[in-house]
């Protein structure tokens, strides 16, 4: 079934034409974070009645692209008189959906809390998923290598088991760190049902959802973003993996930096703020030696 004839799936002209967009329009995006300073979410969230609550703003925008990507990897090599694909291709597609089972669907439900997001924020983020699902799924469908010739000429298996065995390292030490920030608020939550059954004086609840301190166990011990990094990592052996010749899977990287960066540094500049210099102490940002 064609959602917009020519677009959805793309032709391979189409395919090219949102490539290039893709390739420019979120680096420039990710980089206003520099100067424009307000960000309508996590620790900078403000009360607005443009705001989504933090769960349901977070899965509408991170499910678009693994969606993308399904619909395109059932849909176009079929017009393509493609039958059956090498597995490089379905492992790829696999693995881009685990990746967003966890961070679209079950992150958001397993967080202690989340603040609300702008919707602004929100589309932004569909716009990224929507780029990214179709210019991957449209590569690993039809446009990139559909043989075991292709793929033996362009990721050949060392490299592309090794890009594998990276892109799990990376999701694994994700998963590590998001779970330490998810441990603070359940911490805190049960050090205030104690002092509510000793009946001492309390905060309300609110002041759970919005509990920060400074995360301390794995990387956090030198790194305020370590989750961020570890994501870059799993990308990396993404693009390993499908072939430094990959535009998609390069871009995607590219295009998550240019996102996030400016978030850890920004981030880095709350903490000091939030908590004091000596307390955030040495810690890097996001990239040790660095920022
Ligand atoms: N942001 C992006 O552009 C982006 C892009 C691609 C992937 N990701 C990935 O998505 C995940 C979440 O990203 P994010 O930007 O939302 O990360 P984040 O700002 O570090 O927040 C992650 C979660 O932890 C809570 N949290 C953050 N710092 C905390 C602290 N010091 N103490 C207690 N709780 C804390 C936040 O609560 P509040 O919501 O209440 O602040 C939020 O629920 C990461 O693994 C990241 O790699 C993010």
């Amino acid at each position: 079934m064609v959602l917009v004839e020519g677009w959805m799936p793309p032709t391979r002209e189409n395919y090219e034409k949102i490539l290039f967009i893709w390739k420019l329009l979120y680096p420039a995006i990710g980089s206003a974070q520099f100067i424009i300073k307000w960000y309508g979410m996590g620790k900078t969230s403000k009360p607005s009645r443009f705001n989504l609550p933090g769960r349901l703003g977070w899965f509408l925008m991170e499910v678009p692209g693994f969606a993308t990507l399904l619909y395109i990897m059932k849909t176009l090599p079929k017009m393509h008189g493609i039958d059956d694909l090498p597995w490089q291709n379905r492992v790829l597609a696999g693995l881009f959906v685990i990746h967003y089972s966890y961070r679209a669907v079950i992150f958001p439900f397993i967080q202690p809390s989340m603040a609300p997001i702008h919707i602004l924020v929100s589309s932004m983020a569909i716009g990224f998923q929507l780029f990214n699902g179709t210019c991957i799924g449209s590569y690993l469908a039809a446009y990139g290598p559909v043989t075991e010739a292709a793929w033996a000429a362009q990721s050949p298996l060392p490299q592309f088991v090794g890009g594998i065995a990276l892109f799990y390292v990376g999701l694994a030490s994700n998963y590590f760190h998001d779970e330490e920030l998810r441990d603070i608020r359940r911490r805190e939550n049960h050090r205030q049902e104690r002092l509510k059954a000793q009946s001492q004086n309390v905060n309300g609840s609110r002041e759970v959802e919005r509990h920060y301190q400074i995360p301390r166990a794995g990387l956090f011990k030198y790194m305020l973003f370590p989750h961020y990094f570890c994501e870059w990592v799993e990308w990396f052996g993404y693009w390993m993996a499908a072939g430094w010749v990959c535009v998609p899977a390069r871009t995607f990287l590219v295009n998550e930096i240019f996102t996030m960066l400016p978030r850890a540094i920004n981030g880095k500049r709350w903490y000091i703020e939030k908590f004091g210099e000596e307390k955030v102490g040495k810690k890097w940002a996001v990239i040790p030696g660095i920022w």
